[in-house]
């Protein structure tokens, strides 16, 4: 299900307009402003928002949410690896594996919308042995026990947890991240891309952003349910050792002139076992 090169017709011209809209638009007062009070609500708050652009979700997103292919590629994960990809939405991540796929024990995208699970498990299908589509919650989501491939996918067992611009949409994102930390063996990598802006005052090494930016972007975002906040990054790099931690800009579609600040992170939980499926990072790595 990799999309095809995304064509100029006027139908797919018509789809990104009505998706550009809606971003503008933003959710209804009710559904943006804090967190939903439960899981329930939360999932028919990214339902609602999500289910009228589900079609036409990956063609769009693929010039807005930047840096998931390198964010894939420089995963350093070996043969037999298990992955879950928190927050997965289409499934999108999986074609950026390409030929690792086949390599790997498990994959399962995790997430509370339907409407984009259905995208999802289309593209799982392509990989039945190893990808599943699973509906949960990321910040309670335990990987099931079971065989694949002969591997037991028991808890603190998982090699690598992604999480690609889905921590900003996950209100209790530091639940998210100790769930992840739970799951993950000791060695197992967390990889992270997402929007951000930065501290007024950020320590050393961070990018700093101006006051517009720390104001502009939070507010655009967070109208479509989208939260950037400084903190993921630190509590990322403050809970792993970092391995990638890499700041940018990313363009805007249809809106020449602006772009976005993002990170890409990969970090290494730390523990024994280390070496247990992580390959060498030396040519990948980047200090923070
Ligand atoms: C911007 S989308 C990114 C989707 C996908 N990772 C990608 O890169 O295309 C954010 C995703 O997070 C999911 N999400 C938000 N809160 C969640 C939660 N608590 N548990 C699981 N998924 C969640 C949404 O349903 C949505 O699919």
């Amino acid at each position: 299900m990799n999309p095809q090169p995304d064509t100029l017709t006027a139908a797919n011209l018509l789809g990104d307009a009505r998706i550009l809209w809606q971003l503008l638009r933003g959710q209804p007062a009710r559904h943006r402003d804090g967190a939903p009070s439960n899981a329930a609500a939360h999932a028919a708050t990214l339902q609602n928002f999500y289910a009228p652009q589900a079609e036409r979700y990956d063609a769009f997103r693929e010039k807005l949410l930047h840096g998931r292919r390198e964010l894939i590629e420089r995963l350093a994960i070996s043969p037999g690896s298990t992955v879950i990809d928190m927050g997965g939405g289409t499934g999108r991540n999986l074609d950026y594996f390409g030929a690792r796929m086949l390599s790997l024990a498990r994959v399962e995208v995790v997430d509370l919308c339907p409407a984009l699970l259905q995208q999802a498990r289309r593209r799982c299908a392509q990989w039945p042995d190893v990808a599943v589509a699973v509906e949960a919650d990321a910040t309670t989501y335990r990987p099931q026990a079971g065989a694949n491939r002969g591997l037991s996918h028991a808890h603190s067992h998982v090699d690598c947890v992604i999480f690609s611009y889905s921590l900003t949409m996950i209100p209790d994102w530091r639940r998210a991240i100790n769930n992840a930390l739970r799951i993950l063996r000791p060695g197992g990598l967390i990889g992270v891309v997402d929007f951000r802006v930065s501290r007024r005052d950020p320590p050393p090494g961070y990018s700093r952003h101006g006051a517009l930016t720390r104001r502009f972007w939070p507010r655009w975002f967070g109208h479509d349910g989208v939260h950037l906040d400084a903190e993921h990054l630190h509590t990322l790099a403050a809970r792993t050792e970092p391995m990638v931690c890499e700041e940018r800009m990313a363009a805007v579609p249809y809106l020449p002139g602006l772009r976005a600040p993002y990170y890409l992170y990969i970090g290494r939980k730390a523990g024994r076992d280390a070496g247990r499926h992580a390959a060498p990072h030396s040519a990948q790595e980047s200090a923070v």
